[in-house]
């Protein structure tokens, strides 16, 4: 209850199934969701995840829950360390959006690679208006994609946007229709499964911990250190001897 699991071909989904309160989400959800990622970590049978809610992606943190929360409970109750384990996967993740992805559900998305989402989804920081802020990495996370005064702006304002608002500034990567989102974020997936897995797992460790670094110089090192271990790989050689070969590449995650 709460989490529905499929494993279709080497993508594995995770569904949020929570309906009647538009996939509020829950401590147990999260930690149903937290044991299924602690199961695929190192899966090499997996190569790409997608995260999804049927017509509404999450409605953030389940306010009835937290209501009568003290500052120890709220701490016990935060979806963070889920979240961060998430965001550390080495395989390709894909949040698949329809309807509200708010707050903590926002959160979750951008705990993913990349965010697929509906052109009638919508999408915000509410928190404010409930007398708080985001508090699973929202105010971390989305800055780095969007800047610091576009997130300011959401989460100040703890105003909703549209799909195309958000695709404008670079919150999600692509829209599409409603009936089309569930297609795009599999037929993405699929198409990220069949990339070499060492060579994608060290591209999202670098672009990551590149955000990190405080100099251009620190993280272009890393970056040249982490190309060139690459070179240890079979599909690395796979790769390159493939195109000359002008064939399609086997990748063995080598
Ligand atoms: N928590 C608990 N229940 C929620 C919920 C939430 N976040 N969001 C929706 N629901 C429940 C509603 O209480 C309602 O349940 P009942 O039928 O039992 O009353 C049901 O889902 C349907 O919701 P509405 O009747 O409100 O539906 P609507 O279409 O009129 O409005 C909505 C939709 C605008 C999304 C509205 O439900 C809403 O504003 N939800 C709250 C969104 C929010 O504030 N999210 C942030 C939570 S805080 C957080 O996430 C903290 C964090 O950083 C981790």
């Amino acid at each position: 209850m709460g989490i529905i699991y499929e494993q279709l071909g080497s993508v594995a989904v995770l569904r949020i199934d929570r309906p009647k309160a538009l996939n509020a989400l829950n401590r147990d959800i999260v930690d149903k969701m937290d044991t299924f990622l602690t199961g695929i970590k190192g899966d090499k049978e997996i190569k790409a995840l997608i995260l999804y809610g049927k017509d509404n992606f999450a409605a953030g943190a389940d306010i009835k829950a937290m209501v009568q929360c003290t500052e120890r409970e709220a701490k016990a109750f935060s979806f963070s360390d889920t979240f961060n384990k998430l965001a550390a996967l080495d395989i390709p993740t894909i949040a698949a959006i329809e309807g509200y992805a708010l707050g903590g559900g926002l959160e979750l998305a951008l705990a993913c690679d990349l965010r697929i989402a509906a052109e009638d989804s919508k999408m915000g920081f509410p928190e404010i208006n409930l007398g708080i802020m985001p508090g699973a990495g929202g105010t971390i996370r989305a800055p780095k994609l969007i800047g610091a005064a576009r997130t300011k702006e959401l989460i100040l304002t703890g105003e909703t946007i549209s799909a195309e608002k958000a695709l404008d500034m670079g919150l999600v990567n692509r829209v599409v229709e409603k009936e089309a989102v569930w297609e795009a974020a599999l037929k993405l997936a699929e198409k990220l499964g069949k990339k070499a897995p060492i060579a994608l797992a060290a591209a999202k460790k670098t672009i990551d911990r590149g955000l990190e670094q405080t100099s251009v110089e620190a993280g272009i090192a890393m970056e040249a250190d982490n190309w060139a271990a690459l070179f240890n790989t079979q599909d690395q050689k796979e790769g390159m001897k493939a195109f000359l070969e002008k064939r399609k590449p086997e990748y063995t995650g080598k």
